[in-house]
């Protein structure tokens, strides 16, 4: 495929084009008009970070301070992105990469490229038309959701909505029987994977939301749960717990869900490898090297860093994703050439969401794609399973 003109992914061919990413396409020419600025002024954003000013400016300041808020100092905030740009690429020249295959199976499911959307709360803080319009977005990109249990649309809403069946992320609830009870409803919902978010207990120190006092809109998930009328994830005075987390989860707490679901158990939030060796042990059947983008304890390292040690450990045993601070398609095919499978982007597509709903989250995808074939191509590598250690120079 050649794409002469960078104004292609913003165009109303962006989708078609991608689309014909993983077989050689004609050469194709972009006609002038999808250069041209918009209406408003402003250029079309044309990599993921040029949405985020963009979403600034149209999300409430709210809604912005929770989007985009790291913990405390954010120090692991801006390493996790910082830490992908250290990272330096080692390319083989002379491949014919004319036809490029971004496939991957996950848990029976089969991916058009690596890359998922991962569970973000409340998005109607960013846009009205919150889940539903990410839903929408990620059909049109043919990428899979994972929705938040913290969503301001119920699961079965959501579902309907979707084109791959999404995932659902848990938080788990003090109240065994209603987490129980939720679980099933995403199962028999037709959701595909269950993420437990194992890095959560509590939350961490967020003064950015402290001092935006933020309030989330109704979270219908978790509707009938009597903790949860009024609850904040930021408790106040000495307090350091909220009534809608559940402090008391161990590894056990998986084995216990084993006895209920047959969906595949992804432990979200692994930084430690002596962690994914745990999870492995309890039963998970995947794990995802996630810092919670940074949002819960700071000054633990960027998710890169982690994500070698942590394949190293889990050898191949079960798949292993990675989130945080990707926002090129460099990063994406760094990840993979340290061993994930996969990877999924959180805020860049949030920003998508803010600036023009379903339309914008579909674009912040389809320029990560559409990156990550160039890296892919540029580097040599035509297949997932050719992206391995030696892409990365060392
Ligand atoms: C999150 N994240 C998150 N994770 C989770 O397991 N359940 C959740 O409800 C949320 N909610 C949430 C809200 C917001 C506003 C953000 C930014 C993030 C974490 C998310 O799934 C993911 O780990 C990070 O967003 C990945 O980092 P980047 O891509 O945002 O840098």
């Amino acid at each position: 495929m050649v794409i002469t003109r960078r104004g292609v992914l913003v165009s109303g061919g962006a989708i078609a084009a991608l689309s014909a990413l993983p077989v050689a396409a004609e050469p194709q020419t972009v006609s002038p008009a999808a250069d041209v600025a918009k209406s408003d002024g402003s250029a079309e954003p044309v990599c993921l970070t040029d949405f985020e000013p963009l979403a600034k400016k149209k999300m409430t300041p709210m809604g912005w301070e929770y989007m985009s808020a790291g913990a405390a100092d954010e120090i692991s905030l801006r390493w996790n992105t910082e830490a992908y740009q250290r990272i330096r690429l080692r390319p083989r020249v002379l491949v014919d990469v004319s036809r490029l295959d971004t496939r991957i199976t996950l848990f029976g499911q089969e991916h058009a490229f690596p890359i998922l959307l991962a569970p973000v709360a409340s998005q109607k803080l960013a846009h009205p038309g919150g889940e539903l319009a990410t839903a929408r977005g990620a059909a049109a990109a043919d990428t899979t959701m994972v929705l938040s249990s913290f969503s301001n649309t119920s699961l079965e809403d959501v579902f309907a909505a979707a084109k791959s069946p999404p995932w659902f992320q848990l938080y788990m609830q003090r109240d065994r029987g209603f987490t129980r009870e939720l679980v099933q409803r995403a199962e028999s919902a037709g959701y595909r994977a269950l993420c437990l978010t194992v890095d959560f207990p509590l939350s961490g120190v967020r003064n950015r939301e402290a001092r935006a006092n933020v309030k989330l809109p109704p979270l219908p998930n978790l509707q009938g749960m009597k903790e949860s009328k009024g609850a904040s994830l930021l408790p106040s005075g000495l307090d350091i717990y909220t009534p809608i987390l559940d402090p008391t989860v161990t590894w056990k707490t998986i084995e216990w869900m084993r006895s209920f679901t047959k969906l595949p158990i992804l432990a979200k939030g692994v930084l430690n490898p002596d962690d994914a060796e745990l999870a492995i042990k309890a039963g998970t059947s995947g794990i995802m090297v996630s810092n919670h983008g940074a949002r819960n304890l700071d000054t633990v390292p960027a998710t890169i860093d982690a994500l070698a040690l942590v394949t190293e450990r889990v050898a191949g045993r079960v798949p292993v994703l990675v989130d945080g601070g990707i926002r090129r398609g460099t990063d994406v095919l760094k990840a993979l050439a340290l061993g994930a499978n996969a990877v999924l982007i959180g805020r860049p597509y949030v920003w998508g969401l803010g600036v023009e709903g379903d339309t914008g989250v579909a674009k912040v995808v389809n320029i990560l794609r559409r990156e990550f074939a160039m890296a892919m191509a540029l580097t040599g590598r035509t297949t997932i399973a050719s992206i391995d250690r030696t892409v990365i120079w060392s």
